[in-house]
């Protein structure tokens, strides 16, 4: 009989661009004020890349970090998925291409996937099903996102929340029980479409001139019905996720939510009684970066050494589709 398979989060790596949007910035660009930006979502600040860097240079400069972190050569990768919606790309080719190109990665199976803001640990599922499947030995996968490139800079209500940015980690098969991604619960609801999303190009409205006059390439949000969703809709997730393996909030040493309002962390931190040392937080520096903000988060904890290798980190996300997830998996570098 074959042996069982395990799927090992084995590094990450992230990349911020170097210019940075304050609430500062924005008081002077849209009717708004640091205050109201600070109380109703914790943002202070937000990176934005530059007119010539693109999505796929994030996510390759992130992806490149983490497999040496891993300890391995890009020719080791086997599958790359990069997680975005806002792909070098309006479709083809896809943004994994781009970046397996960028970083040397030759014939090797790559696509991306669209599921906005859970895009990360969508990607994470993926991953785990290859490897656990023996389809696949180390897996790139990657968020990155260039959410400035869609953002109307004259709608207050959305240019406030999201920044760019980019995080990867690689995936790979172990034979070690306790390294493996231990469970990741995964949903959709396309009934919820209209709350976040962009309604042009696309075949429902085409890329023309009347299109772009009507500024339907720019991401439109429901914001309140969304808050309120998200909230009701990741409480319910990760308390189903820890009952399901027999944890409690308290078990979880790292808490990495994803960063699109504090109010919803809080939220959802203080239901699962969670202390301020177990919620990662990178909301007030980087903003929403989307798929990129769960893995721009791990990276923080791990480059500030609070994570250790062994230790459970519990992800949860909520984003456009509506699609929302969550993860618990141990860090497991390659430490031999
Ligand atoms: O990442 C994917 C999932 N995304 C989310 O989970 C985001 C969810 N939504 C949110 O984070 C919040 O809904 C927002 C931060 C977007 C908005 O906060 P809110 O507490 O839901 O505010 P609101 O939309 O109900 O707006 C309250 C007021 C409105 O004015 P009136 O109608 O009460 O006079 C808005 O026009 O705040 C006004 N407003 C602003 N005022 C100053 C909206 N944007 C701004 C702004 N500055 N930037």
């Amino acid at each position: 009989m074959s042996k069982r398979v395990y799927a090992a989060f084995r590094s990450i790596g992230a990349y911020v661009p170097q210019k940075i949007l304050t609430n500062a910035d924005l008081e002077k660009m849209v009717d708004t004020t640091d205050e109201w930006i600070t109380q109703r979502t914790g943002i202070k600040e937000r990176h934005i890349a530059a007119d010539d860097e693109y999505t796929s240079d994030m996510g390759a400069k992130a992806a490149a970090l983490a497999i040496e972190r891993a300890g391995l050569e890009s020719s080791d990768i086997d599958l790359v998925v990069c997680a975005t919606v806002t792909p070098d790309y309006f479709n083809m080719p896809s943004t994994a291409c781009v970046i397996s190109d960028k970083l040397g990665i030759k014939n090797v199976q790559a696509f991306d996937i669209a599921a906005a803001c859970s895009g990360f640990v969508y990607a994470l599922s993926v991953a785990k099903a290859f490897v656990e499947s023996g389809m696949k030995k180390n897996v790139l996968i990657v968020g990155a996102e260039k959410f400035s490139s869609i953002v109307d800079w004259s709608d207050r209500a959305t240019c406030i929340l999201f920044g760019d940015g980019a995080g990867a980690a690689v995936i790979s098969a172990s034979d070690n029980e306790k390294e493996g991604i231990v469970d990741i619960h995964a949903s959709a609801d396309g009934s919820y479409a209209d709350f976040l999303m962009t309604p042009s190009p696309g075949s429902v409205n085409p890329a023309t001139k009347e299109a772009l006059e009507q500024g339907l390439q720019y991401v439109k949000m429901k914001g309140n019905e969304t808050f309120k969703l998200a909230v009701k809709t990741l409480t319910k997730d990760v308390q189903e996720i820890l009952e399901a393996n027999g944890l409690e909030g308290k078990d979880i040493p790292h808490f990495v939510p994803h960063q699109a309002n504090y109010r919803i962390i809080k939220a959802v931190g203080d239901k699962l009684k969670m202390s301020e040392e177990q919620v990662v937080l990178t909301v007030h520096k980087y903003g929403n970066t989307s798929a990129a903000s769960i893995p721009m988060a791990i990276n923080d904890i791990y480059e500030s050494g609070r994570l250790k290798s062994g230790e459970l980190m519990l992800l949860d996300t909520f984003g456009g589709g509506l699609t929302w997830a969550s993860a618990l998996l141990p860090f497991a570098p390659n430490d031999k």
